[in-house]
């Protein structure tokens, strides 16, 4: 496709429709460093560099769409989250933001656990050779299948979520001839501040075993009771994509309230919590993320002081972040296909990719940055809608965003902070093909996860 300008389009930054932004205050070739990945640059011609390679070459190289991993700021970010924690506590990577072999050995290396939600999860896990005492099992209808092969591998933990599944991996371990480490997942009855379908910790959900009317207590009673089960803790997760630590501060008082009802009804101090995941990231400028060492603090001083009051000995706290670790690692690079201007309305771009390999902004209403990377423009800013290529309007990658004006087919635009939940929610809709992820560090660029071929489409139609 030509690099060549684009006719000059109606300019829409003075005509606004009603709608959730505002005109850039900013210059568009400026980047906030905010929401790209730490080694991410910009030369004074407006070519984006990333883990020292410039997005053009990535472009030629590996095509596009495509996810670049900052593999050198993912390493940091694992080491800043050990880091804050230390050694009294544990911080699990949960899988289920992005997973691929390089990334358990990325784990392993930095010497952080993981967290996983499936068999294919704990396969990978295991092939890239995570000891199986470091991983988590979770879920909320894990199979028999599932069960066994988590139990047979070792793992360091399963996490129980309903009182079928006490009593599944009960008699799985017994039947394997081992006592499993377990913890319950309890649901704590917090309203996290975040999108519907990502709160999990209010009662009307299907996730864990309810706090307020007993049943948790119950659940321990019934896995205290059981040979093939060693209970070593309790679980909550309230939810992701959050920036308020209130709802971690009640869900860790909970927590620590039932562990003194455990210890009051059953004599015994259960020595570990979870506190899940669910850390915000900058996906726009307004966002405005917690580093992991004020979280640990935040947590750390609330697990304490409420374990003092109950005269309890402090438990080891665990974390599940996988969003905060991943998502601002990545960008997704996009080209440029075909630019519709709708008068008095916006423009809109389309791009290689779209809702197979950003399912978050149809399906969350998530906001996300863009630019233009491959060049650099005076043009004025235009009010554009990043959209994708397939077959309907809902496929939206950006939905409110300011590109130049001058914007051209052909030209590369990247999103950034798209880590989490993109290659790992990605389809084949409209048989589109998965984009590759090309892990990028000290200049060079290697394809963890391949991208998808026809081939592999055609090897799973067998009719
Ligand atoms: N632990 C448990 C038990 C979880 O269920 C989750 C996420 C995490 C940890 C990690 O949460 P994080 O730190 O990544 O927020 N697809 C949605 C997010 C779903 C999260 C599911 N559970 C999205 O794209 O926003």
């Amino acid at each position: 496709m030509s690099r060549s300008a684009h006719p000059a389009g109606p300019r829409h930054a003075d005509v606004l429709p009603e709608g959730h932004y505002t005109a850039p205050a900013t210059d568009l070739n400026e980047l906030d460093a905010k929401v790209w990945s730490r080694t991410v640059t910009r030369d004074e011609n407006g070519a984006l560099t990333v883990g020292g390679i410039e997005v053009a070459r990535l472009a030629e190289e590996f095509g596009t769409p495509a996810y670049f991993l900052d593999e050198s700021d993912f390493r940091a970010r694992c080491r800043a989250w050990a880091d804050a924690f230390g050694q009294d506590a544990d911080v699990f990577y949960a899988g289920k933001a992005f997973l691929s072999r390089a990334v358990v050995r990325w784990l392993k290396e930095e010497g952080l656990n993981l967290d996983v939600c499936s068999g294919g999860e704990l396969a990978t896990a295991l092939a890239a050779g995570m000891p199986a005492e470091r991983i988590a099992f979770h879920g909320n209808n894990k199979t028999v299948a599932e069960i066994e092969r988590a139990v047979e591998a070792g793992v360091g933990r399963i996490v129980l979520d309903s009182f079928q599944e006490i009593v599944r991996v009960a008699h799985t371990a017994q039947r394997f001839g081992k006592r499993q480490r377990v913890q319950i997942r309890v649901t704590v009855g917090v309203e996290a501040h975040t999108h519907e379908f990502i709160a999990t910790a209010h009662e009307d959900q299907k996730f864990g075993i309810a706090l307020a009317d007993g049943q948790a207590a119950e659940a321990v009673r019934r896995a205290l009771t059981l040979d093939g089960l060693e209970l070593i803790g309790i679980h909550s997760h309230i939810g992701s994509q959050i920036f308020d630590m209130a709802g971690f501060e009640v869900s860790a008082r909970r927590v620590v309230q039932l562990l003194a009802e455990v210890r009051d009804e059953h004599g015994v101090e259960l020595p570990e919590i979870d506190l899940g995941g669910g850390l915000g990231i900058a996906y726009t400028s307004e966002d405005d993320p917690r580093e992991p060492h004020e979280i640990a603090k935040a947590l750390g001083d609330i697990v304490t002081r409420e374990c003092e009051s109950a005269g309890l000995r402090t438990p080891r706290i665990s974390v599940e972040p996988g969003r905060a670790i991943v998502g601002p690692t990545a960008l997704t690079l996009y080209e440029v296909g075909t630019i519709k201007p709708l008068e008095g309305l916006r423009t809109y771009v389309s791009v290689d990719g779209g809702m197979s390999d950003n399912i978050r902004t149809a399906l969350y209403d998530a906001e996300y940055s863009v630019a233009l990377v491959s060049r650099s423009s005076d043009a004025e800013p235009m009010l554009v809608r990043v959209v994708g290529k397939h077959c309907e309007s809902g496929d939206i990658v950006v939905k409110d965003a300011f590109l130049p004006s001058d914007l051209a087919p052909g030209d590369l635009i990247a999103v950034p902070a798209t880590g989490a939940y993109c290659r790992s929610m990605a389809s084949n809709y409209n048989h589109a093909l998965r984009p590759p992820v090309v892990a990028v560090r000290d200049g060079e660029a290697r394809v963890i996860v391949r991208r998808e071929t026809e081939e592999d489409l055609l090897r799973l139609d067998v009719g």
